[in-house]
């Protein structure tokens, strides 16, 4: 049986930061349950946004040709998505903007809008910030991409975490319950879909 593929999506310029860290305990949540991963560190590639030219609504695919574009056979095989951001500015980060924008084309099938990607996925939203406070409006830019997902695939229901007073790299160790957790719905997620 072909073992299931989870991605990690890094939308910090941190490796090791918080968000990604999170990101990882999912993935080896996955690997537990038998599946296998990749992380794609947004910021290691040079790529362009969204030229809303329009075009992927006619045939389908996005016609930008650049580091990205390879990056796409992974999501497509990919039946666990982790999408990890840190918030800036009270938003995602521009790296992890940039790329939700150049999924459009996976919103579009023969000229209408559409779900591109075929199956039943499963994905998991990181969002984590400096603030000590609950900020409910960053959970909701969790919920916003969790929402666009919907536009592109069979997600199911999307899972957001949403963690604060994380300014510091490894502040996220201050936090085993939430790394615990992660763990944890990676496993439960992959096993959903095995
Ligand atoms: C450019 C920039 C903007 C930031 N803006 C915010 C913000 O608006 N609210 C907040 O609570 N934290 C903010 N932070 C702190 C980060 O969200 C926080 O350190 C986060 O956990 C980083 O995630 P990472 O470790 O995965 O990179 C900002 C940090 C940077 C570098």
């Amino acid at each position: 049986m072909e073992k299931i593929k989870g991605v990690g999506i890094c939308g910090s310029p941190r490796k090791n930061g918080n968000s990604a860290t999170i990101m990882k305990y999912i993935l080896d949540g996955v690997k537990k349950a038998g599946g296998e991963s990749k992380i794609i560190y947004l910021n290691d590639f040079l790529f362009k946004g969204c030229q809303a030219c329009k075009i992927c609504a006619k045939n389908g695919k996005c016609i930008i040709e650049d580091t990205l574009t390879p990056v796409f056979d992974t999501l497509f095989e990919a039946k666990i998505w982790v999408l990890a951001s840190p918030i800036y500015y009270d938003s995602i980060s521009g790296q992890m903007k940039l790329f939700f924008d150049r999924c459009r084309w996976l919103t579009w099938v023969d000229g209408e809008m559409k779900p591109r990607l075929k199956g039943k996925r499963r994905a998991v939203i990181i969002v984590t910030y400096g603030d000590k406070r609950e900020r409910k409006e960053y959970f909701h830019e969790g919920e916003k991409l969790a929402y666009y997902l919907s536009w592109m695939g069979d997600f199911g229901d999307v899972k957001i975490i949403s963690e604060g007073g994380l300014m510091d790299e490894k502040d996220i160790y201050s936090k085993p319950h939430v790394l615990k957790y992660a763990e944890e719905i990676g496993y439960k997620l992959a096993k959903e879909l095995i």
